[in-house]
């Protein structure tokens, strides 16, 4: 198709990417990691096993899983110069333009030799470890709080909601259904095949710049409303709707109008043409989380109501539109008191260790060139300038 990038292992026009991380079956819902089905790891593995096996390709043993767990831990600690970049962003700047902001400048940081696998593997826990972290800085530093550090005592959900909403006159009550309802997002959102974000990487990636760049062009497509962006957008949309009477026909209606620009943040897919298992996932939590804290959120009633008239619609019958990743996560990310401007950010939190893990098989695959992407040329034949006199 004219202007579409098509991507392959060395880029090289063959359409497709070669890659043994995630499978994906649009037509059948499914989706695994590594093989394993996603509803087996969510149900049998928290977030760092997760990470280990999307990265490295298979589940840890105990004493890798203490290792890892460990070793990120001991690489949470930013440089105070990335706590410094923050000063200069306005207060009500959007946090992914503060996140994507430090990710390349961790390699002024913290140079490594990519030829050497043990600094890779170095550079790869710093980004695990100091991301949440960073990540926290940003909607404190938004605030105008002082920063907290790591508490390698902490799970990584734990850890990153205690990093975000502790204050020295007001600890965060680390409810165990919240904590396990992150780790439960972060998983779900750990990788997802070559999406746009993910080729992003790739692409980057494949003029061999170092590992915080490659992940820093992930962040930066993540971050548009059509990707990552969209699960701010679909809480904003919610929100609209329920303040407008909650009149889910007139918003059905304005998403089939093309020129209205309108579409239903949260519904379709390029590749789920049935459901998409995560949206499944997290809708079921979504009640559990709620009632389990006495939260009774008419979003989500709202957005249940909006699916099923969506559902029984034929436009989006016909065009297989059903509600994806995005469409549930905001409400349980509202409900643990994240604000929606951070939404995009925790989707980036749970998305790293798939963009490590497909720069990583990048990196390692003999076949690499630099991403080239052919075009089909639509301009102007060549023209005649010789006649013109040239007047400055
Ligand atoms: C993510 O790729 C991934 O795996 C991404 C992701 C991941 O984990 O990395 O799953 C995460 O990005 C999920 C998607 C989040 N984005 C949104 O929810 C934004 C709303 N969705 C759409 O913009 C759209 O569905 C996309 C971007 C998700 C998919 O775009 P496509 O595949 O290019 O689909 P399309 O625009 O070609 O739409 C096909 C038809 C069109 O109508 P026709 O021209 O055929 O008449 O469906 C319509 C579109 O107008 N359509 C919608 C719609 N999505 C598609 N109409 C109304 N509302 C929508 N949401």
């Amino acid at each position: 198709q004219t202007g579409m990038i098509t991507l392959d292992p060395g880029y090289v026009n063959t359409g497709s990417c070669e890659s043994n991380i995630t499978f994906i079956d649009g037509e059948k819902g499914i989706l695994r990691y590594r093989g394993y089905p996603i509803e087996d790891v969510c149900d049998k593995t928290d977030f760092i096993e997760t990470a280990y096996l999307v990265i490295y390709g298979r589940l840890p043993d105990q004493n890798e899983y203490d290792k890892f767990r460990d070793d990120i831990a001991e690489h949470s600690l930013p440089h105070k110069g990335l706590a410094k970049m923050f000063e200069a962003f306005p207060k009500d700047a959007h946090p992914m333009a503060l996140l994507a902001s430090v990710l390349p400048s961790m390699y002024a940081y913290y140079p490594y030799d990519e030829n050497d696998p043990e600094q890779v593997d170095k550079a790869i826990l710093r980004l695990l470890g100091k991301v949440p972290v960073l990540a926290s800085w940003v909607y404190r530093k938004l605030r105008g709080w002082p920063l907290n550090y790591s508490n390698p005592d902490l799970s990584y959900a734990a850890n990153f909601l205690n990093l975000t909403f502790s204050t020295p006159s007001n600890r965060f009550k680390l409810d165990p259904d919240i904590v396990k309802a992150l780790d439960l997002l972060l998983i779900l959102h750990a990788d997802h095949e070559q999406n746009c974000s993910a080729a992003s990487v790739r692409m980057v990636g494949s003029s061999q710049v170092n590992l915080y760049a490659a992940i820093a062009a992930g962040m930066c497509s993540l971050w548009g409303p059509l990707h990552g962006g969209a699960n701010q957008k679909v809480l904003e949309m919610l929100d609209m709707i329920q303040r407008d009477g909650g009149d889910i026909d007139k918003y059905l209606e304005l998403a089939k109008d093309k020129e209205s620009g309108f579409r239903l943040m949260g519904f379709g897919h390029r590749v789920y043409k049935n459901f998409d298992p995560r949206a499944h996932i997290i809708k079921k939590h979504a009640d559990r989380v709620l009632s389990k804290l006495g939260i009774n959120d008419p979003l989500l009633n709202l957005a249940k109501k909006l699916e099923e008239a969506a559902l029984n619609d034929p436009y989006f019958a016909e065009r297989k539109l059903y509600p994806n990743v995005d469409f549930y996560s905001g409400i349980i990310y509202k409900a643990m008191g994240i604000p929606t401007e951070m939404f995009t950010v925790m989707f980036a939190i749970g998305r790293l260790p798939g963009w490590i893990a497909q720069w990583r098989e990048m990196q390692r695959d003999p076949s690499l060139r630099i991403g080239r992407p052919r075009q089909v040329y639509q301009g102007e034949t060549e023209r005649e300038l010789s006649s013109r006199v040239k007047n400055h």
